[in-house]
């Protein structure tokens, strides 16, 4: 079971879950879901490294392992802070 902590409040989602779902739930602003309009950009404050690899897509809009798309990310293991 990985934590997702998102400013202060925790989420608990199985290794290997999308994140997405979780993100907009707690108010990240969503649009497109496919990495195109970076809308869901969010800041990892800790745990960068439980994240999946950085996309195409999150590439392509010059995303970097601290800040990421959530609709593209998913939460390997562990712990990971994030803020918007
Ligand atoms: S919702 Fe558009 S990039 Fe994530």
């Amino acid at each position: 079971m990985a934590k997702l902590i998102i400013d202060r409040d925790e989420y608990h989602l199985p290794d290997g879950a999308a994140i997405g779902a979780v993100c907009e739930q707690a108010g990240i602003p969503f649009c497109c879901n496919t990495g195109v309009c970076g809308a869901c950009k969010v800041e990892v404050l800790d745990g960068a490294e439980n994240l999946s690899e950085l996309t195409e897509e999150e590439k392509a809009l010059g995303m970097d392992r601290k800040n990421r798309l959530s609709c593209q990310c998913c939460i390997k293991r562990g712990t990971v802070k994030i803020t918007y």
